[in-house]
């Protein structure tokens, strides 16, 4: 694993053993055993939205999924299942023993696999590799099982299908007896090789980042070494667990370990920045520190952000900065005067950004369609653009700025200042500021679709294990996450070719008011009522969304 993915992952495996454990008690009655998951599934809900936990382990888990943005949704289903777990385990066959075991297992590993994406070294998996994870994930199971046969028998247990025993007659009355009988031995022979089978599938990591299927791999060799272990163990494997000695576990891990480093050095990782507020308001408002960067001036009135809890917090809100001219034109202005006043309300959404803790912000400054208008319009537009970065209002504040669109055509002193202000602030970790600057959404599609066939064409990636993953990884900005929250002033509702790879699953939200008319609150405004909203990506809701869908466009009151 590479280091900046450990904690995470140590996170994640704590809480599944706390779980596993909490069922599992020979000492407790089922009916308390029950009880214990579920309450500490309930608090971990509670936790979530609190955003910090007293017990220790939820509390890794807590910070994990803040810090790392996963959705903790998926793994309901997986704790439901340990719970019942608790009320003892009978499986007529292998497809009842391996339905039980996806349900459990594969949520736990999914979060993992989500982990690696954030880092940007997706583990990818297409879809018709599923079958092959799964029954790698069997694979895991079934030699736990083997290698804690002495330990589980003791309890009572025997975590195997109906199925298998029978096809042993008095296999499983041995293995309960503690008789080490030729049924017994036949039958945890004819498992072995079945785990071996399962457990080695080079078709998955096909296509995967190599440090990604370096981790797979060597966790399928280490897995065999434990099977040859089971093997070599014959009638000790009732009294204890085998392990493989210290010498075969290390011909498997140093070459790994080398293999790993040199993947992992080969890849800019991206590191989570710090851990953004569960719950904003209960943030003090940040005063300078020796970081020599300083908090956004406050709003005029003094308003402060709403509380959001940290599973409502969009992680990425892109904006369509729409009415500038029409903005002027009200005021009987010419058009240029409505983009310089969009630029002080630019300002003011970074301001707000920054103190509701928001981690991305993409603004849609000038679209490859804008060059169609008037020339002094579209000079005073990159004029003001490139005045700003030159005046630095965002100087000392801990935004990371960078732009996305296509350099050419665009004067080449801006593109020199926006390609400045993004080695300066390239190491700042409070927000991202992409400004999306002779930017267009099929462009960006295009050239991406280009770099894919150039790295095909160059061996780096197997045209017919493409996935999309790799396309993601062939973006222009590879780590920018997808858009949760697509926000578009002017009264106009379309989306205008803006980031269409980016904002599929976009909650939409059209407000009247003119651009620069706009004020944090109304960014405030717009989450908050994100928060409302309840997300499906395509499946069934889990939980009910807590409170109805705020209607009509009045701004709440943040006031301080
Ligand atoms: C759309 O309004 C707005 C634009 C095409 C330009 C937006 C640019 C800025 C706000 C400047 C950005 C500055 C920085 C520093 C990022 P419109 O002109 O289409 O308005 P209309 O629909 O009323 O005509």
């Amino acid at each position: 694993m590479p280091a900046v993915l450990r904690p995470a992952c140590r996170a994640l495996w704590a809480a599944a053993s706390v779980l596993d454990d909490l069922a599992d008690r020979r000492d407790v009655e089922p009916a308390e055993r029950e009880a214990r998951v579920e309450a500490w599934t309930q608090a971990l809900q509670r936790d979530l939205a609190a955003g910090a936990s007293t017990d220790p382990v939820r509390h890794a888990l807590v910070d994990t999924a803040l810090r790392w943005r996963l959705d903790l949704s998926s793994l309901q289903g997986a704790m439901t299942s340990t719970r019942n777990d608790a009320r003892g385990r009978y499986f007529a066959d292998w497809a009842e023993w391996q339905a039980r075991c996806n349900e459990e297992l594969v949520p736990w590993v999914d979060q993992v696999r989500q982990l690696f994406e954030q880092v940007g070294a997706p583990m990818t998996l297409r879809l018709d590799r599923r079958k092959d994870y799964e029954q790698f994930i069997d694979g895991s199971q079934l030699t736990d099982v083997l290698t804690d046969l002495s330990a589980d028998l003791a309890q009572g247990l025997l975590l195997l299908p109906a199925e298998a025993l029978e096809a042993f007659p008095g296999a499983e009355d041995d293995l309960r007896q503690g008789r080490w009988s030729p049924a017994a031995a036949a039958l945890i022979s004819d498992l072995t090789a079945l785990a071996r089978q399962w457990v080695t599938r080079p078709a998955m990591t096909r296509g995967m980042h190599p440090g990604a299927a370096t981790v797979l791999n060597t966790a399928a060799c280490l897995m065999r070494a434990q099977l040859d272990a089971v093997e070599a163990a014959g009638s000790t494997l009732l009294k204890r667990a085998p392990r493989p000695s210290l010498a075969a576990r290390t011909r498997i891990l140093a070459p790994a370990r080398l293999r790993s480093a040199m993947a992992w050095s080969l890849t800019p990782l991206t590191v989570p920045g710090p851990r953004p507020p569960a719950v904003a308001a209960s943030v003090p408002r940040p005063a300078a520190d020796n970081t020599g960067l300083r908090p956004p001036p406050p709003h005029p009135d003094d308003a402060r952000p709403p509380q959001i809890a940290a599973d409502r917090m969009p992680s990425h809100v892109a904006v369509i900065m729409d009415g500038n001219g029409r903005w002027a034109e009200q005021r009987g202005l010419p058009r240029p005067e409505g983009h310089r006043a969009g630029t002080a309300a630019v300002r003011e959404m970074v301001y707000g950004a920054l103190e509701i803790g928001l981690r991305h912000l993409t603004l849609y400054a000038f679209s490859t369609e804008n060059w169609k208008r008037d020339t002094e319009e579209v000079s005073t537009i990159l004029e003001a653009i490139r005045r700003d970065l030159d005046e630095g209002p965002l100087r000392d504040l801990d935004v990371r700025q960078r732009w996305s669109g296509r350099p050419d055509e665009l004067p080449e002193e801006l593109v020199q200042a926006l390609l400045r202000e993004e080695r300066r602030t390239r190491g700042r970790t409070g927000l991202t500021l992409t400004v999306c600057i002779n930017y267009g959404g099929r462009d960006e599609i295009t050239r991406t679709a280009a770099a894919l066939v150039q790295a095909a064409q160059a061996g780096d990636v197997d045209p017919h294990l493409i996935g999309e993953d790799d396309f993601t990884r062939h973006l222009p900005h590879p780590d920018m996450p997808d858009v949760d929250l697509l926000w578009r002033t002017g009264d106009e509702q379309r989306t205008s070719n803006f980031l269409p790879w980016h904002a599929t699953y976009a909650e939409l939200h059209f407000t009247p008011g003119y651009w620069p008319d706009v004020d944090r609150r109304d960014l405030w405004q717009a989450i908050t009522e994100y928060g409302r909203r309840q997300r499906r990506h395509g499946a069934v809701p889990l939980v009910s969304p807590r409170r109805p869908p705020a209607t009509g466009h009045i701004r709440a009151d943040f006031s301080g």
